[in-house]
Parts: structure tokens; C-alpha cells; sequence
């Protein structure tokens, strides 16, 4: 990544931006509209760091007023997610392609604005996160506010969503307010469980080492 630029990093919950924050130095907290945002440095890159809690609002909201203040030139988010595709296992590390929200019809994603029912992460950033495990995959994120603990539910999401590979309850949010701000993104997810009805347990397992994963990922490609 060149010097100069800003990078966002956004995270839902501290497990899976404290190891981002451990790394930064010359640290720098703000706080707007009770949303605290941290600046500072990694590997000499400069760096805006925010936890924007679970759910596609705070998602929204932390993205929006993240650009909106700190102006960064790629915003990546971190963090776990439950895994959707038969061939997906505990701490697999998904990049999307693609987001979509599962709950909201893709007719009125298309009617309404911004007019969108995929949002599409930036190549080059996928590219570029990528190149630093060939192990992780790349498919559609599907993002909704629920934390999917039912097989039954999983399935009718997979009937719906055939190409998806993860679960999650921000992504697709971050993808939208990044979309209409003209900002490229990328979200990469350490998956923690299989949005079933083992995902609670194996929730509790794996979500500090799938987060660990993740996040290990984006600081070696900040390394570059
Ligand atoms: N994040 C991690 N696991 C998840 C799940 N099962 N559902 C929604 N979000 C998740």
C-alpha cells in the first residue's frame, strides 16, 4: 500500500479491532456522535481505526461519518462471520466479491436508492489482501440484522442466496455507504461458526482465533 494514504479499518466488535489497535502508535482518539474513532500509525501507513458494534445501522453510521471526518481512501473491514457454503468450515477466511442484504428484497434494492442489489468490493484491494493467504476464498457476503443460529434458517438463505459463502450483519452496510461516497472497500471475515445450530458453541470457540486470522491477514498486507 503507498504511504501517504488513508486507510480505513472498521471492525463490530473490540475482539476484532483490538488487534489492529495493538499494533497502531502515535494514537489519536475522536469521538463524534458517541462513536469513537482512532487515528494513528501502522508500519509507518496512517490509519483511521473505529468498533462500530454489531447490526447494519451502526455499520452505516460508523462508515458514513468515518469518511465524512477522516476523508480515507479505502475503507477494509474485519471481523467473523458464519459460514453459508457446504464446502466452508470453521477459521476458512472469506474476501468478498460481492455483498448483498438477505433481508431486504432484491426487487426493492433495485427500486430504491442507491438502485443496487450486489456491491461489488474493490479489485484491487481484493487483490491485494489475497495475495497474502491463497487459501482464502472469494464469493458473496450476504449481510443482515440477525446472528443465524438455525439450520433451518441457513437453508433458506442458501435456497436463496445459492452462491453465497458467509454470513454476516455489516458488510453489505459499509459496501452501501462506501458505494454512494465513491470509496473503494473490501471486507474480509475469518468464518467463526456455520450458522447452524452448533453456531452459538462454536461461536464461542472460534470467534477470538477467526478474528485473530482475519485481522493478521490485513496487517500484513498494511505491511506492504
Ligand atoms: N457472524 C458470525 N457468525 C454469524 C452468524 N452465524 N450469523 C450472523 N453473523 C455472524
Amino acid at each position: 500500500m503507498e504511504d501517504h494514504k488513508l486507510t480505513g479499518i472498521l471492525s463490530a466488535l473490540e475482539v476484532e479491532s483490538n488487534i489492529i489497535l495493538d499494533e497502531m502508535s502515535d494514537c489519536e482518539q475522536n469521538t463524534i456522535a458517541g462513536m469513537t474513532f482512532t487515528k494513528g500509525r501502522i508500519y509507518e501507513k496512517d490509519i483511521v481505526l473505529a468498533t462500530c458494534g454489531v447490526s447494519k445501522v451502526n455499520a452505516a453510521l460508523f462508515t458514513q461519518i468515518m469518511i465524512d471526518h477522516y476523508g480515507p481512501e479505502r475503507i477494509i473491514f474485519t471481523g467473523v462471520a458464519g459460514g453459508m457454503d457446504d464446502s466452508i468450515k470453521q477459521m476458512d477466511l472469506i474476501i468478498a466479491d460481492e455483498l448483498t442484504f438477505y433481508d431486504v428484497s432484491p426487487k426493492q434494492l433495485e427500486l430504491c436508492f442507491p438502485y443496487k442489489v450486489r456491491f461489488e468490493a474493490d479489485p484491487k484491494l481484493i487483490e491485494l489482501i489475497s495475495s497474502k493467504d491463497p487459501d482464502i476464498r472469494k464469493g458473496l457476503i450476504i449481510t443482515g440484522d440477525q446472528f443465524i443460529t438455525k439450520g433451518e434458517l441457513k437453508n433458506d438463505l442458501k435456497n436463496r442466496f445459492p452462491d453465497a459463502l458467509a454470513v454476516e450483519m455489516e458488510g453489505c452496510s459499509v459496501a452501501q455507504a462506501c458505494f454512494v461516497n465513491g470509496v473503494p472497500f473490501a471486507v474480509l471475515r475469518g468464518i467463526s461458526d456455520l450458522a447452524d445450530d452448533g453456531a452459538t458453541d462454536s461461536y464461542q470457540e472460534f470467534e477470538k482465533l477467526a478474528a485473530e486470522k482475519s485481522a493478521g491477514i490485513i496487517l500484513e498486507t498494511l505491511k506492504r
